[in-house]
């Protein structure tokens, strides 16, 4: 069960589980916490922190798109850091979980001590990406999150996992079709005017590993790989038979890598 933690004027659900060192799971969009279900079983040895951000899964939902931005997600999740009475964690974020950690380096550098990006990057969008982002939000408005589900779910999954996981799918189909539209709208405010974070790269000094689908199709294990050689002394691994969800796709190999990585930094 999660419990809600009031940040800034909103109510966050954040599940916490296990004890040990803090690691904080971030996720992506259009998703919600339970993204990240099988890891935070995974991980007994570790106190694991999965929050809904603002307008997604069971946390509260602001209206006004102005108040969705990758710089206050990530100020949210430092405020569940402080409520927990958590000085310092080890943060993954998936894709959008990936540039709100971004933002954590850049903002709140001393809270994280090692970092894992999974399927994500760092430039921010082009003229191009920023009217699909427009778009969306218009879909989002006038048919509902189905329809945006309906959009999305060809280019997240692995041709394995829509052939021979038809619970993944329906799960991530319905965990997309439940999300709240003002956090949908708000969400693709963000994603459009997020930063460019390649400066970002070159200043970690942290541990880090990048994780990519071998068969993502929206951020490609080549931008993963190079974004990974940007920065200094990161690791890089591929998981087989996934696309843009590993930790949904491939559970068993995710909690592989990210029990490696726990216990060699
Ligand atoms: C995500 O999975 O969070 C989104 O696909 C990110 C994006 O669209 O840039």
């Amino acid at each position: 069960m999660a419990m809600r933690i009031p940040v800034d004027g909103v109510d966050l659900a954040v599940e916490v589980q296990g004890r040990g060192g803090a690691v904080l799971l971030i996720h992506g969009f259009p998703l919600d916490r339970t993204l990240w279900a099988s890891q935070v079983a995974a991980l007994a040895r570790w106190r694991c922190i999965a929050p809904d951000l603002r307008g997604a899964g069971e946390s509260s939902v602001p209206a006004r798109p102005d108040d969705y931005t990758m710089g206050r997600y990530a100020d949210d999740l430092i405020a569940v850091l402080d409520a927990l009475g958590v000085a310092e964690c080890v943060a993954c974020g998936l894709s959008m979980g990936g540039y709100v950690l971004f933002e954590l380096l850049r903002r709140h550098a001393g809270r994280i001590r090692a970092a894992v990006f999974f399927d994500t990057k760092a430039e921010a969008d082009g003229a191009e990406a920023k009217r699909g982002r427009e778009a969306m939000a218009d879909l989002a408005m006038r048919e509902g999150a189905g329809a945006v589900a309906d959009q999305m779910l060809p280019k997240l999954l692995a041709r394995d996992t829509v052939a021979a996981q038809p619970a993944v799918v329906a799960q991530v189909r319905q965990m997309m079709a439940r999300a709240p539209v003002p956090g949908l709208v708000g969400a693709l405010r963000a994603l459009r005017d997020r930063p460019d974070q390649t400066p970002t790269l070159r200043a970690i000094r942290i541990p880090v590993l990048a994780v990519a689908g071998a068969e993502d199709q929206i951020t490609p294990p080549d931008g993963m790989r190079a974004m990974a050689q940007a920065i200094r002394g990161a690791e890089f691994a591929v998981v087989p038979a996934a696309g843009h969800l590993p930790p949904l796709e491939q559970p068993a190999a995710v909690a592989r890598l990210l029990t490696g990585f726990l216990e060699r930094i």
